[in-house]
Parts: C-alpha cells; sequence; structure tokens
C-alpha cells in the first residue's frame, strides 16, 4: 500500500477537491492525495509549498465572484499568492485580464498548467489569466526577457493603467510575509492610476501557543494589526479604507464555510 510521510513542518489542507471528470476545475488526485500527471493540485506539503494546496480562502473569493459577477466583469485584476490559480480562473470567467502571480518556477508552472487545462471556462466571456512572478520581498516586478513568468513592459503599463481589482487568499500566515505583503499593496496601489478595490481573504487559525498559555491566533492579529496600519497611513498619495465583509453572498462551491473564514474589501482612492 501507498505510504505518505509526514514531516513536522507538512501542512495538510482543509480541501479536497473530488472532481469526477477532467473537465472540472483542477485535475484529479491519485490515491495518495497527490497530483499524478497533469494533475495540479496537492493535499500535503512542506510549509514553504503552501501554494501547491488549494485553501478555503480561495473558494470564500471564488463564491464571491460567482455571486456579483457585475463587479468584476470586464476589470483588469491583480491576484497575489494565486497558488494553484482557482481563484483567478474563475475571476477571468468575468473579468478581462487577471494577472495571477505567486513565486517560485515549480509553483507557477503547476498553475500555468491548471490555467491551459480551465482556458474553455474562459473563453465564452472572452477573459484571460496571464501567469506572471510576483514577489513581495521585492521591490520591483521582474521584467527580465529570459525570465518564464517574467513582465513585458505593456503588462506593467497595463497594470499600473487599468487594475481595479486586487485579490489574495489565505495569504497572511506568517508575520514577516503579512508585513511584506502589505507593502506590496501599498506600492501597487499608489501606482495605480484608478481607484483601486482589494479583497483579502484570511482564515483565523487558532493555536495554543506556550508563550500565552492560551488559545491565541497571532498570525490573524498581525493581519487585523496591518490593515488598521492601512487606514491610518496619511501620505497625501493614496487613501485607504478598510471594511469587513459579511459572507453571506450565496455559496457556489463545495467547502466548509466555517465562522472563521473572513473577507476584508480595502478601497484604494488616489487622493
Ligand atoms: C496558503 S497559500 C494560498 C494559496 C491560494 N491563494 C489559495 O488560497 O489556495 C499562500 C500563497 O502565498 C504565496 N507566497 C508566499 N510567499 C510569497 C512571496 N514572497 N511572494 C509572493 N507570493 C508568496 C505562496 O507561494 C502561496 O501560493
Amino acid at each position: 500500500m501507498d505510504q505518505i510521510t509526514f514531516h513536522y513542518d507538512t501542512v495538510l489542507s482543509d480541501v479536497h477537491l473530488l472532481l469526477p471528470n477532467s473537465r472540472h476545475l483542477m485535475a484529479r488526485l491519485n490515491r495518495v492525495g497527490q497530483p499524478g500527471t497533469g494533475e495540479q493540485h496537492t493535499m500535503a506539503t512542506p510549509l514553504e509549498d503552501v501554494g501547491k494546496q488549494v485553501w478555503r480562502g480561495a473558494f470564500l473569493l471564488a463564491d464571491l465572484i460567482l455571486s456579483q459577477p457585475t463587479t468584476f466583469r470586464g476589470a483588469t485584476v491583480l491576484e497575489l499568492g494565486a497558488g494553484t490559480g482557482l481563484t483567478s480562473v474563475v475571476m477571468a470567467t468575468v473579468a478581462k485580464t487577471v494577472y495571477c502571480t505567486d513565486v517560485g518556477e515549480d509553483l507557477l508552472s503547476m498553475c500555468q498548467k491548471n490555467v491551459t487545462l480551465n482556458r474553455h471556462l474562459m473563453e465564452p466571456a472572452g477573459g484571460e489569466v496571464r501567469v506572471r512572478l510576483l514577489d513581495w520581498l521585492r521591490h520591483d516586478l521582474c521584467t527580465d526577457a529570459d525570465a518564464e513568468f517574467g513582465w513585458t513592459e505593456d503588462e506593467v503599463a497595463d497594470l499600473h493603467d487599468n487594475t481595479t481589482i486586487i485579490i489574495a487568499a489565505d495569504v497572511c500566515y506568517d508575520d514577516d510575509l503579512t508585513d511584506a505583503l502589505f507593502r506590496t499593496l501599498y506600492r501597487i496601489c499608489n501606482n495605480l492610476r484608478l481607484p483601486c478595490t482589494t479583497y483579502l481573504s484570511i482564515e483565523k487559525r487558532l493555536n495554543f501557543t506556550l508563550r500565552h498559555l492560551d488559545i491565541s491566533c497571532e498570525a490573524y492579529d498581525h493581519f487585523r494589526h496591518c490593515l488598521c496600519e492601512m487606514q491610518e497611513l496619511k501620505d497625501g498619495r493614496t487613501c485607504f479604507t478598510v471594511e469587513q465583509v459579511k459572507p453571506s453572498f450565496p455559496q457556489c462551491l463545495l467547502y466548509e464555510r466555517i465562522e472563521q473564514l473572513e473577507l476584508w474589501k480595502v478601497t484604494a482612492v488616489p487622493v
């Protein structure tokens, strides 16, 4: 029998995709929950590969898109930390262009395969997903012509001129990365020509910590702290407004919409 060995830093997925035929979003897993040839999602990964799993926050954002298509129709969209690309694919069923970004050649290749596998879902509305490298730890977009997932100058211009929506699902789980994500969000919003709305989904994961000798949720608390800082920012360039969105919109996809799953909206308006 096949066996999976879980190491101390293995992160298990809460989401199990059951996909009876290949025309559904993402492909079927093999017996041990790992992708076989052409199958583009895993259910257990080391921490640095968490993007190869689909997280509940991706489904929550996908549900938002499916239940409010007019909000996103024809838009130019940027997804940060897209992982498998599921939410970008759903977005491209209504939006015009989705820049689906993450880091790591193998993750981006997996994401690109998912986009290609699901092209038929986007074609009717004419939407497209462009898988690109965007590392929150870098200050610039990679425009190296030799890089497989690098940006062209035209794409950078399109991003800055036309983006009105940014999405990011389950990207705040490490405080340093969360800081880098918010710095990236701030930098990008400051470079946009148009007002922009960012939707961030997050799952409040409760842990018992020895430091507090209690249940706490440090990653979530830090996320909330970053949101507050953003709202209080007065730089004379962009005004940020933060509000929580009640996930009361219909659930179209099959996953557990637990109460710890939250959605936040950040509106950026050039001053
Ligand atoms: C928990 S996964 C969420 C993936 C996907 N959004 C979902 O919900 O299924 C976090 C994502 O953040 C990405 N990420 C981590 N560090 C990053 C960085 N420095 N720049 C860009 N993306 C990063 C990971 O590669 C991963 O895809």
